[in-house]
């Protein structure tokens, strides 16, 4: 069974309430049993955490599974500690935000973690998480 990590970072835990404009009504928890529910035999790693250290060792614990997601929230933009982290560990890494960080301030634009990833989705809403995991599990099927 294909194991694969799905991490969220910092204020993620606050999806529901916060700016439902921006980031939809769902909950992390909703994400969470939908991606479940289109991969029930994937083995899922769901996180979240608002510590950059142990988004660090999340990232680690990866290494040996078949890919990883990461939403770094705000993070994206200035943690040069998770982008060295992701750089770190060899296998498929898909980059998603929920919202399109294009649109929206000029802050957002910048990820500094793109650079250590595969790909990067934005602006699907919960819809990216799947995109993101059927191309890792894509990438896990050419090897
Ligand atoms: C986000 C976009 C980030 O700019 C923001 O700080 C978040 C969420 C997204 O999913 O759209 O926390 O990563």
């Amino acid at each position: 069974m294909a194991r694969v990590y799905i991490l969220n970072g910092v204020n993620l835990g606050t999806l529901g309430t916060r700016r439902p404009e921006v980031y939809g009504t769902m909950t992390l928890d909703d994400i969470e049993r939908l991606l479940g529910e289109a991969v029930p035999d994937v083995d899922l790693e769901f996180r979240q955490t608002d510590f950059e250290g142990e988004m660090v060792g999340f990232i680690r614990e990866a290494a040996d599974s078949d890919g990883l997601v990461i939403n770094a929230g705000a993070w994206t933009h200035y943690s040069y500690a998770l982008h060295d982290a992701l750089e770190a560990v060899d296998v498929p890494k898909v980059e998603v935000h929920l919202s399109n960080v294009h649109v929206r301030e000029e802050w957002r634009r910048r990820s500094v973690v793109s650079p250590a990833v595969d790909a990067v989705v934005a602006g699907m809403g919960a819809f990216g998480y799947r995109a993101a995991v059927a191309y890792v599990l894509s990438r896990g099927e050419e090897r």
